[in-house]
């Protein structure tokens, strides 16, 4: 090859792989991830054939893990999240406990370090959010209150993974490990001082992206959205993203992943959320898929064949530890039987925290590289036996609803505490809805609907005009515009009726008409007063987006002009005919 092209080779070997064994493995009704793993597997050193490099791939993957947290970050409710915490923060933490203390009794059993131990542990503990979210899409349950419940309890896990994270070199040494990694610079430190000193770092990096990030972020996000140029806010959004992720790294010695994290929990605050998301979606995809290829490069499948037991052992820990664990804690906190039975379904398999916390195990020579290998044998079976376990619970379901005294005792009696859950996510719903409803000023459709004025223009345009509107109300009686005033602004009625005097006249608007174009055509002062009758919703657009919309639209500017002449004509003829009525 004329030069090197190792990357463009892992790139287009991983897509190239993973299409085929993601599309066969949704063909035998498994999720598409296994495909991708397995496409890993056959790229990886431990297969015959193409080897990709691993340490791309590994950057590759680690882009992915980036975008995936990102996505998480976006979607983050908290409004949700403190609906189901009843459930969910007790829940995920005691079930993390449960099934790291089994994992690490496990792997001492095998001999194991307590360092090793613990990691393989924590591996075990955590599920995958790409996992569930994809089973619960397939199952239309993202949405209702067990699926709403199970993501809660995951996005809990996934703060306590990334936690771990943070906290593992610190402990690396400690553990019997090797801190070698300069990326938090406290490898001299005495425990205590390297714990304090990242957790301070973390702090400050936490306390400085909610502090700045929901004024900055969403401010910056609206200011490239009115650009009108699609690129560029896609562009802004990965900016943000990979840009917040690794200058906290860099600065504040976080993971990347919870510098992703919090880019996209800064950025859900913003009403552009949905549009950064669909935006950054496909990029999301791709890379997520090269994170799972590169996992299945590093799994050595003989351990199949070396340390059957082994595997059984972890598969356990996964499909029945951890069930178990969290099926006696949601019962134990009162909640109906198949509450229980379909969150823990949603919880036996383990994912992307698992291999990241792995990896970052086997870096800091915590845990064996067999270890890794367990775990992704643990991953590859369990998510593609998470599908039967969801079948199997809804025969369990199915059944425990017919055997009388498990109806009456387990699921009735039990009803109310599930129906007040069920109240809370709902007022989280509506809560936040409203606050969407009360950001947003009109979709494409409504303001061509409203403001025929807009009609010509297209729906990306028309989006782009909504972005520059501000939504602000009156009071009946306010005075919105004083005669002989300086031209600040230009207002749409969407709401309610005003008042114009000229004069002896008054002249009435409502919902669908326009003022205060005149002086800001015209450049003199504004030429009439105008006052609030009742209750009134107006979007106004200030002078310099008016001018700015004109410039970009030149088609809007005859119709403006010419009601402004009119306007302006009649005027002339009121003040000319003082008793003209
Ligand atoms: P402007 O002069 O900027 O501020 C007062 C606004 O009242 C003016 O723009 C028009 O939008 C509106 N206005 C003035 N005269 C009339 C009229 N005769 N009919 C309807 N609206 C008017």
């Amino acid at each position: 090859m004329p030069h090197d092209v190792s990357l463009i080779a892992t790139v287009a070997v991983g897509f190239a792989l993973a299409f085929p064994f993601g599309f066969i493995a949704q063909r035998l009704r498994l999720p598409p991830l296994v495909g991708y793993l397995m496409a890993g597997v056959a790229m990886g050193r431990f297969a015959p054939g193409f080897v990709a490099d691993n340490a791309l791939t590994g950057q590759l993957a680690e882009i992915g893990v980036m975008l995936l947290m990102f996505g998480v970050g976006l979607h983050f409710s908290t409004g949700d999240l403190m609906a189901v915490r009843g459930i969910a923060i007790p829940g995920a933490i005691a079930q993390i406990i449960i099934a790291t203390s089994i994992g690490t009794v496990m792997a001492l059993s095998w001999g194991w370090s307590l360092g090793a131990g613990l990691v393989l542990g924590l591996s075990l503990s955590v599920a995958s959010t790409v996992v569930l979210l994809k089973a619960l899409e397939e199952r239309n349950g993202v949405t209702t209150p067990n699926g709403r419940i199970a993501v809660g309890w995951l996005v809990v896990e996934d703060m306590v993974m990334v936690l771990m994270l943070v906290l593992l070199p610190a402990f690396a040494e400690v553990l019997g490990g090797r801190s070698q990694l300069p990326v938090t610079g406290t490898a001299n430190l005495g425990l205590l001082a390297s714990l304090g000193l990242t957790l301070l770092k973390v702090i400050s990096f936490v306390v400085l992206a909610l502090l700045l990030g929901p004024r900055v972020m969403p401010w910056l996000l609206r200011q490239v959205a009115r650009t009108g140029s699609r690129e560029l806010f896609t562009l802004c959004v990965l900016a943000v993203a990979l840009g917040i992720a690794f200058a906290s790294a860099r600065l504040f010695g976080v993971s990347f992943a919870l510098g992703a994290f919090f880019a996209g929990v800064v950025l859900n605050e913003s009403d552009l959320s949905h549009k950064a998301a669909a935006n950054s979606l496909p990029l999301q995809d791709a890379f997520a898929v090269l994170f799972f290829v590169s996992v299945g490069m590093l799994f050595d499948p003989s351990i199949l064949v070396r340390q059957p037991l082994m595997v059984v052992a972890v598969l356990a820990v996964i499909l029945l530890g951890k069930t178990l664990a969290a099926l006696v804690i949601i019962m134990a906190l009162g909640y109906p039987l198949s509450t229980a039975l379909t969150v823990s379904a949603a919880l036996a398999q383990i994912g992307e925290f698992s291999f990241i916390l792995a990896g970052l195990g086997v870096t800091y020579h915590l845990l064996p590289v067999e270890g890794l290998s367990l775990i992704l044998a643990g991953a590859l079976l369990s998510i593609s036996l998470n599908p039967l376990v969801f079948a199997g619970t809804d025969l369990l379901v199915g059944w425990s609803r017919k055997v009388g005294w498990i109806k009456r005792h387990l699921e009735e009696k039990r009803e109310a505490r599930f129906r007040r859950l069920q109240e809370d996510l709902e007022a989280a719903r509506e809560a936040s809805a409203s606050k969407a409803a009360a950001h947003k000023s009109y979709s494409p459709e409504e303001l061509a609907e409203r403001f025929p004025l807009f009609a010509g223009l297209t729906t990306e345009q028309r989006e782009t005009v909504t972005l520059h509107f501000e939504v602000r109300s009156a009071q009946p009686g306010e005075r919105l515009i004083r005669v002989g005033d300086k031209a600040d602004a230009v207002y749409f009625i969407s709401m309610g009726q005003v008042e114009v005097v000229v004069g002896d006249h008054k002249i009435k608007m409502g919902p669908g008409d326009f003022f205060g174009e005149m002086a800001l055509l015209s450049g003199q002062p504004r030429s009439a007063d105008v006052t609030a009758l009742d209750f009134c919703k107006l979007l106004t657009l200030s002078r310099r987006d008016f001018r700015e919309l004109l410039r970009r639209y030149p088609g809007m500017r005859a119709p403006i002009a010419a009601i402004a002449k009119e306007r302006s004509e009649t005027n002339r003829l009121i003040k000319e005919h003082p008793s003209a009525d």
